[in-house]
């Protein structure tokens, strides 16, 4: 890429959105710009923005007042991927390789480097770009905490907060119908989310992705609380939770979207089961984006702000490639090629897992 005499560097928020992309974008732009003298250009709904050459130069006035704001100023797009970007051509997807109009766009706008936000999947499209020779610095992000090599992730806290208050208000209503409820949480095929909250929360069962469950086991378990006196049942189900030698939920595919996959319904099969085993009354909620929206935890917007400076740092010492990361407590950074494609799953041996085991919470399998 040609270099003008200010360095350029590129800024985009990728894949779903979580609370904290402002205080990052605030972040970045107000450290390049101050500490850095970086020309700061902002590309609009991540992939896409770079595949149909939107972009706009970015002050310290645009970020002005956003460290509050759920969302992202610049847009997000869960569907966009140079490598393998779906149009939809005669009512038909079909997928195609841009990656050329991509690096074309960048030339175009002199992009000396881009720092990319984003979760699993752009870290795999950050990569491809990487092996094209562009210069990129990653920050995690996604509300599900399941990227590979850091243990956190920003928007994580927030969603497990409003997940925590939704699972804290339905407990009094549960108890005062007498039901079983079933709340469905976000976190695709890792049960972070789903575990913290369960766990804030005292959820009584809590069904996550790692450990299929079985129904007899969980109706077994309301029908033990109902016979202790216990006349309700809080069941907090991450959506990627499956029943033993069965299936995900499904709700519906995205062939717009290089995972098309979107689950939904774990929460209301839950439900119909254990009415229909125990006969105690059972309803069935799903949190859905609410988990996504609204204002950062002063938690997100620290870490938010923390790994933003870090990312900048990184790239005006020329350390490419690289993903900003905490480990063990401290930011730090590793190569983006070492977790691209990989899903960072609880261990079966997690702490928060032993611990609610340990107040009977049942998982389902025992
Ligand atoms: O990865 C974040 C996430 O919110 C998941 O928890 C959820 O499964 C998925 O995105 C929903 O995707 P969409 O916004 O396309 O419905």
């Amino acid at each position: 890429m040609a270099s003008t005499q200010r360095r350029r560097v590129g800024l985009m928020t990728a894949g779903g959105d979580c609370p904290g992309l402002n205080a990052v974008i605030r972040a970045v732009v107000k450290s390049g710009i101050y500490q850095h003298d970086f020309e700061m250009i902002g590309i609009e709904d991540g992939f896409l923005g770079l595949i149909q050459n939107r972009m706009h130069v970015m002050s310290t006035d645009e970020v002005s007042n956003i460290l509050t704001v759920g969302g992202t100023i610049l847009g997000s797009s869960n569907k966009a991927d140079p490598e393998n970007h779906a149009v939809l051509e005669n009512g038909r997807w079909v997928r195609r390789d841009v990656t050329e109009d991509v690096l074309a766009h960048c030339r175009q706008w002199n992009l000396d480097a881009l720092i990319v936000i984003g979760g699993d999947g752009t870290m795999c499209g950050a990569n491809h770009l990487i092996g094209r020779g562009l210069k990129i610095v990653g920050v995690p992000k996604t509300i599900d905490n399941d990227l590979e090599g850091t243990e956190v992730t920003f928007g994580h806290d927030t969603a497990v907060t409003i997940a925590t208050e939704a699972l804290d208000r339905v407990h009094t209503t549960a108890s005062s119908h007498h039901r079983v409820m079933v709340v469905e949480i976000m976190g695709r095929y890792a049960g972070w989310l789903a575990l913290r909250a369960g766990l804030a929360s005292g959820s009584d069962v809590i069904l996550i992705p790692e450990i299929p469950f079985d129904l007899d086991v969980v109706a077994r378990m309301c029908q033990k609380r109902s016979t202790r006196g216990k006349r309700f049942t809080i069941i907090a189900a991450g959506e990627g939770a499956a029943p033993r030698g069965g299936d995900m939920v499904v709700d519906h595919r995205d062939e717009g979207s290089p995972d098309p996959i979107r689950l939904g319904g774990v929460a209301k099969l839950v439900a119909g089961e254990i009415e229909k085993r125990t006969g105690l009354e059972s309803r069935s909620i799903v949190l859905g984006h609410v988990q996504r929206g609204g204002t950062p935890s002063p938690y997100d917007r620290i870490l938010a702000t923390t790994l933003a400076h870090h990312a900048v740092d990184l790239l005006a010492a020329g350390r490419f490639g690289e993903l900003v990361v905490v480990r063990d407590g401290k930011i730090s950074s590793l190569p983006i090629a070492s977790i691209a494609g990989k899903v960072r799953k609880v261990p079966l041996d997690d702490p928060m897992i032993r611990a609610a085991r340990g107040v009977d919470t049942c998982f389902g399998d025992t």
